[in-house]
């Protein structure tokens, strides 16, 4: 995964303004009384150290070795993390609640539905919590959605590609027919949401 190659500056960029999703998330996680959750698509780690210094057990998975070499040099100890495609995992029902934040738009179609039906094996009666791009629902929605167009158009071509397909095709709208969803969060316009899908 190329983003992987900047590790240190994707969180220079992105963190300030997740902030308030990656606390939604974290609140997310509390109010379903999740203990044991896994972090798919990790990247930098910065959803798991929240989680982690609240004092919740955290495994966090990514597939790029720079991602997680660098979740790991600025961690604590207690924080595991792996370096692993979230489709060759074959863990099930481990964990109380599973995370893809920003993870489903840079995969294939295909791809994501099985990424999400492996989050739902992992977790027992449990939670999966996206996080992901959504549709605009009013003119600051369009005015990011074109800065997000941008800034997707710079990744890796595969990437890309996926992304554009990914909003082509209704990008969480269509992911969630036939799941339980449980809550609903938007933030910047709509074009950022939060979905929790029930996972018993
Ligand atoms: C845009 S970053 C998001 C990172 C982090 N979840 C966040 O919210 O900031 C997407 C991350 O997902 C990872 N990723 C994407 N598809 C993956 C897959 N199929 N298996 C494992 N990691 C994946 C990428 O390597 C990248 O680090």
């Amino acid at each position: 995964m190329a983003e992987g190659k900047f590790a240190g500056a994707y969180d220079l960029l992105f963190s300030h303004y997740l902030k308030s999703v990656r606390k939604k998330i974290m609140n997310i996680v509390k109010k379903y009384g999740c203990k044991n959750v896994i972090d798919l698509g990790c990247g930098t780690g910065e959803q798991c150290r929240m989680l982690f210094n609240e004092g919740m057990k955290v495994v966090g998975v990514d597939a790029s070795l720079h991602m997680i070499n660098y979740a790991r040099k600025v961690s604590s100890a207690g924080t595991k993390y792996l370096v692993s495609d979230i489709l060759s995992l074959d863990t099930k029902k481990i964990f109380d609640c599973a995370i893809l934040s920003f993870v489903l738009h840079g995969n294939t179609m295909e791809e994501q539905e099985k990424i999400l039906e492996k989050a739902k094996e992992m977790t027992k009666n449990g939670i999966v919590i996206i996080a992901d791009y959504g549709e605009a629902e009013n003119i600051k929605g369009k005015v990011i959605n074109v800065m997000i167009k941008i800034i997707e158009g710079m990744a890796e071509q595969a990437h890309s590609r996926n992304y554009r397909l990914y909003v082509k095709n209704g990008g969480l709208r269509r992911l969630m027919k036939g799941q339980e969803m449980l809550e609903q969060y938007s933030f910047y316009g709509g074009v950022i949401r939060i979905v929790v899908i029930n996972s018993s």
